[in-house]
């Protein structure tokens, strides 16, 4: 129902609340947090946060809008920078109207005098506040955007903790947690895709706050290219989360009566620790109509080539890999790189996407027939915005890659970037997957994008990167559309372009090129905070990582695998009969727990020191698989107990050990047992001494 310009909007989760003020005709939160009651007054929380006039301040303070505005006198970052050559900089749009109706708000805003009118876009989606900022050019000449930042959201001073992802190739998704300090803390990326070193995602807790206990706040921007997110805190005690895409020089400039969104804002909050903030996350991922194609099948188990062979391809080889595959228990095989015209190596081919007859002589027809006759889908690894200088489309077209005239490329994987910005571009790349996927029965692919966007000119002369992240999503979107049934995996060298904005067009992230499954423990726990298991690619690797070196059991890989999208990657032809026969055992485990991994609420547990603990527990509390990995030796000869957690307190639960199949050390629980949920949770469990690189794993069902 619509109301012209109410003094207070609420949107209520079952467990947040949101309450925008319209004072003064600027909308600002003023409050996000857990759940009121329905009686509270907004008024009352208005009276509750007003101050008197401070020292050499502004009185009244200027508000904190969704959009805070130069024209404000607005003291910090601002959340629009544009201007016409200069001139009009500093907008002041006020509420023009307001829109409700409990679940969603909108809040339109003019600046008549500077041409500009800000839409807000707020809905309260399960717990998970989804929020969008669109500017239009009202006025009569052309409008250059510097930034415009989604919905920003104020900080209260009790959350000083700044906890953040960040990484690099084969070591993505690393927490850092620091206390916020006055003016900003700011990330920028500006690689031209997700990127490994700055995820567009935060956590701002109480310094108290873990796992389980105290209040979070979780932000997260879906948009897979470049972009800024800030939190700045300010010297009245004020703070505020501010996250956008980031615009090169001139790359954004509107002509009248042309708009632009933002990126979309996913907020989450709660006062029961940072798990409870991922179940948000993953609750509102799983509700949304782009991942319910995730639910039409188990997550197949995948095979891929890649560390099998790389690029020394024989289809003989690929076929004897295959069939070893699906007696492991893979339902599906995935043929990377390598398979193309002129991909020996890494230093030509791409671009070229044509079977090589000179490797593959009756084309991947014979391969893929082999693949289905063990029961196993098939999936082809390409990398379309790529091109080597060394191939037939870019001797064709050398025009056709994003360059800057006069700035010399990076040499950077022998690679070049196709501009994605340009409509024949896309149309090109959109027919040869299209061919490939009528030509061939092909369930799934590795859409792979292996270098950063380091000189995003296009071929206007102006920077094209935003255009090109927008041209892969239109791609990805027409090629879902022609092909519904062809499952799609975000891969940029790993966990490069992890993000609601890609996930909202493929089915699947490659999470890391590291299958080491120690540091594989903590890039999947970061990685969980935003993201559920089953989107999170996880493969068994070979007995010798190829990435560190590290030696680990093949009871561990398997371990550490089974709880995401499950792979493997290796080659199989090596086995011993002992770890072909924990490897079949660990996909059958894996298969048997399918549904809950892929369904089940993660509880990350606030383990001691060497130990990594997590597990997945039934929404209704009825049955849960704990993961307890020794990483490194004890301080004492028995580490502390676990306690586990999310469990249901009064129930009595029948613990049995399932993994590994044969436990070394010695340990009374290892025949199982039946245990309280509370006695569970706050007695905990002693683990045995077990060496580093092991891992157990618990299986519970309520009586
Ligand atoms: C990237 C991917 C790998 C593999 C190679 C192939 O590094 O992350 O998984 O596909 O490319 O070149």
């Amino acid at each position: 129902m619509t109301a012209l310009l109410p003094s207070y909007v609420r949107l209520d989760g079952n467990a947040v609340t949101l309450v925008v003020a319209t004072a003064g005709g600027i909308p600002a939160v003023l409050y996000w947090g857990p759940r009121l009651s329905d009686d509270t007054d907004p008024a009352s929380l208005a009276l509750l946060a007003a101050r008197a006039e401070a020292p050499a301040s502004p009185f009244p303070e200027v508000p904190l809008g969704l959009t805070p505005q130069a024209g404000q006198g607005w003291p910090g970052r601002p959340g629009l920078a544009a201007h016409r050559d200069g001139l009009g900089w500093a907008s002041l749009a006020t509420l023009t109207h307001v829109f409700s109706d409990g679940q969603r708000a909108q809040f339109e805003a003019v600046d008549a005098l500077n041409g500009i009118k800000l839409v807000h876009d707020l809905a309260m989606e399960g717990e998970v506040l989804v929020a969008r900022t669109t500017l239009t050019n009202i006025g009569d000449s052309v409008l250059t955007v510097e930034s415009l930042a989604a919905p920003v959201l104020p900080l209260p001073g009790f959350a000083p903790d700044i906890i953040g992802f960040e990484g690099r190739w084969a070591n993505e998704f690393q927490m850092t947690r620091q206390v916020r300090h006055m003016g900003n803390w700011v990330r920028e990326n500006r690689r031209g895709r997700t990127s490994h070193d700055v995820f567009p995602g935060l956590i701002i807790a109480e310094a108290a706050t873990t796992e389980h206990h105290g209040l979070a706040f979780g932000f997260h921007l879906g948009w897979s290219g470049n972009h800024r997110i800030a939190v700045e805190s300010f010297n009245d005690g004020r703070g505020l989360v501010m996250m956008e895409a980031l615009p090169l020089p001139g790359e954004i400039r509107l002509a009248p009566g042309e708009s632009l969104t933002s990126p979309v804002l996913y907020a989450a909050v709660s006062n029961l620790g940072m798990n409870s903030l991922s179940h948000a996350f993953h609750r509102w991922l799983r509700a949304r109509p782009e991942h319910q194609r995730l639910r039409t099948k188990p997550r197949p188990v995948n095979y891929n080539s890649w560390e099998a062979v790389y690029f020394n391809h024989a289809p003989a080889v690929l076929m004897d890999l295959g069939t070893h595959a699906a007696a492991v228990g893979a339902e599906r095989f995935v043929l990377d790189d390598g398979w193309f015209k002129g991909r020996r190596n890494d230093r030509a081919g791409l671009g070229d996407w044509s079977v090589d007859t000179s490797v593959y002589s009756q084309g991947l027809a014979p391969l893929i027939t082999h693949v289905e006759s063990l029961g196993m889908e098939f999936g082809l690894w390409l990398e379309p915005e790529m091109v080597n200088p060394d191939s037939d489309l870019f001797r064709a077209h050398p025009d056709w890659v994003l360059d800057i005239p006069g700035a010399p490329q990076l040499g950077f994987r022998h690679q070049l970037v196709l501009d994605f910005g340009r409509a024949e571009v896309r149309a090109h790349i959109f027919d040869v997957i299209d061919a490939i996927l009528s030509t061939y029965s092909i369930a799934y692919l590795k859409w792979d994008m292996n270098r950063d966007l380091s000189h995003p000119g296009g071929a206007d002369g102006r920077a094209g990167a935003i255009a090109h992240t927008q041209g892969v999503y239109e791609v990805l979107d027409r090629l879902r559309a022609a092909h519904p049934h062809v499952e799609i995996e975000s891969c940029a060298s790993g966990g490069g372009r992890a993000d609601y904005g890609i996930l909202a067009r493929t089915d699947r992230v490659w999470t890391s090129d590291s299958n080491d499954a120690i540091d594989r423990l903590a890039i999947q726990r970061g990685f969980s905070h935003f993201f559920p298991a089953e989107l999170m690619g996880s493969h068994v690797g070979p007995g010798t990582c190829h990435i560190t070196g590290r030696k680990l059991s093949m009871a561990l890989r398997v371990a550490t695998a089974m709880f995401g999208h499950m792979g493997m990657e290796l080659d199989l032809r090596e086995l011993d009969a002992a770890d072909s026969e924990t490897l079949a055992a660990g996909i059958a485990l894996h298969k048997r727990q399918r549904a809950l991994i892929h369904g089940g609420d993660l509880v990350r547990l606030d383990a001691p020191d060497g130990i990594n603990a997590f597990g997945v527990v039934a929404s209704d509390g009825a049955e849960a698989l704990f993961s307890l990995t020794m990483m490194t030796e004890p301080r004492t000869s028995f580490a502390a107990p676990i306690r586990l957690a999310g469990l249901d307190t009064a129930a009595l639960y029948a613990l049995e050990l399932v993994w590994p199949q044969r436990l070394g050390a010695s340990w009374p629980m290892a025949t199982g047992g039946r245990f309280t949920g509370a006695a569970l949770m706050q007695a905990g469990i002693q683990l045995p001494r077990l060496w580093p690189g092991s891992a157990v794993i618990l299986h519970l069902k309520r009586r």
